[in-house]
């Protein structure tokens, strides 16, 4: 019996949320555990699950009692530095320092407003066009592979490349180096995964050294000659006289937008196409009218579904009761977006693409409060430019028949699919 089955009928105290196949394919563990444990200690990890939209809710609107500085291995992926190899590799590197993502306000707010700019409604309408670029080129380089009687992996072709190549542009990364901030990109995400061997982890160890001092000396040469980019911005960054943020503070800062950026927004892309492919009728009103509220309804339904970035930490600051549970302070929990977009009591018959709800906005896969994710304006318009752009030259997308049908990849903060193989046709122009 899988652990997925076995999660459905035995005790819930037999059952491991972290299990690498729960956390694969969560939907059915969620389901029960809103209903008959909406704050569940998973008795290996010691980690509370709080899975109802409301509870979630209340959780990311009170950064005092919910803190997100996570001190110890929760924090630091599944870095064990009493490795002396880990400690060795790392050694080479700069220390961990905790920003945005993983700070409480004042600290928080402080780090964000340096990069908050680079994200306005202003940048990201003029970033539009080459949004649009982006998608039609890797569409012509899909059509090319499909001529020369090879297959297309959306992810690969199209929703990985897509993010990379527009947050690289805004970062400052010339395009030559797209392969390098991939890897980097994986090794972060390997390390959050905590499913690394041993092995995995030292090289992802390698590869975040190897992304720090790529990084340290490109910041050299913008503290020397300032560009229009976010590299610049965070070199560069004091505002009423404060001191400039320090190398490591800057690492911190750029290795989350690209991580949480990089991941997420290709998972969106590739559930998306996945929901398209298995909701036909939905998929066909959407070629009938994909005007900018259809478009945007198709993008919110699909973040809602998917919810790509699926679990975050927080630490209880104090004695805090929950859903009548009591978590003691200190408790490590995981605010569950994913369970909360997906609950029955806010968004009825959950698992339904169903374009036209009328609560979209109430859906919390970029989070809540000060959290709130910094480059969610951003995804939505990769999605919506590039989404225009597919349905304008694409049509009858389907999985093709001789391979394995997508499945997610087991990770404690992401959900997303491994691969997407995909069939399509040419939109004929008359
Ligand atoms: C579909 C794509 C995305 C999803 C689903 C997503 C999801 C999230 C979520 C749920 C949070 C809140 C975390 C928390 O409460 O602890 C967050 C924060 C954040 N996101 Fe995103 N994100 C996406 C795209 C991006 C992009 C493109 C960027 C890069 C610009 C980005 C950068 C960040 C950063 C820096 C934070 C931390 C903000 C803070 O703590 O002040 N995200 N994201």
């Amino acid at each position: 019996m899988s652990e997925v089955e076995r999660a459905a009928t035995c005790p819930l105290h037999q059952i491991s949320p972290m299990h690498p196949e729960l956390l694969a394919c969560p939907t059915g563990l969620n389901t029960r555990l809103r209903r008959e444990a909406p704050v569940f200690k998973d008795s290996v990890s010691g980690i509370y699950f709080v899975s109802r939209y409301a509870d979630v809710v209340s959780m990311a609107m009170d950064h005092k009692t919910f803190s997100s500085v996570i001190t110890g291995p929760a924090g630091r992926g599944t870095s064990n530095l009493d490795d002396p190899e880990l400690a060795e590799i790392m050694g080479e590197g700069y220390p961990n320092v905790d920003t945005m993502l993983t700070q409480d306000p004042p600290l928080q707010r402080r780090y964000r407003k340096f990069v908050d700019g680079a994200f306005s409604p202003k940048n990201l309408k003029a970033l539009e066009p080459y949004i649009e670029q982006t998608a039609n080129k890797l569409i012509d380089q899909m059509l090319e592979k499909t001529a020369r009687g090879e297959s297309v992996e959306f992810l690969e072709d199209f929703a990985a490349p897509l993010p990379l190549t527009v947050i690289a542009s805004q970062i400052g990364v010339p395009l030559d180096d797209l392969h390098l901030l991939r890897k980097w990109t994986a090794a972060f995400i390997g390390n959050l995964s905590q499913q690394l061997d041993r092995d995995g982890t030292l090289q992802a160890a390698r590869d975040i050294v190897e992304f720090q001092h790529y990084f340290v000396e490109k910041m050299d040469e913008r503290r020397a000659r300032p560009a229009n980019d976010i590299l610049s911005k965070v070199v560069n960054a004091s505002i009423n006289g404060e001191q400039p943020l320090n190398n490591a503070e800057c690492l911190s800062m750029l290795s989350q937008i690209m991580v949480a950026g990089n991941e997420t927004t290709a998972s969106a892309f590739t559930e998306t196409m996945l929901l398209l492919i298995n909701n036909p009728q939905q998929c066909q009103s959407l070629y009938a009218n994909h005007d900018e509220d259809m478009i945007h309804r198709m993008v919110e339904e699909s973040l809602r579904i998917s919810s790509p970035s699926a679990n975050m930490f927080r630490r209880a600051t104090r004695d805090v009761e929950l859903g009548g549970v009591v978590i003691p302070e200190n408790a490590l929990c995981f605010a569950r977006f994913g369970a909360a977009n997906q609950d029955e009591a806010t968004f009825p018959r959950p698992l339904e693409f169903d374009l036209m709800r009328d609560n979209l906005r109430e859906q919390v896969a970029f989070g809540k409060g000060v959290h709130h994710c910094l480059g969610a304006a951003l995804s939505r318009r990769e999605l919506k430019v590039s989404f225009r752009v597919i349905f304008a030259r694409l049509t009858n997308f389907r999985l093709p028949a001789d391979q394995s049908a997508p499945n997610f990849a087991p990770n404690a903060l992401l959900h997303g699919l491994t691969h997407m193989p995909l069939a399509f046709d040419v939109v004929q122009t008359p």
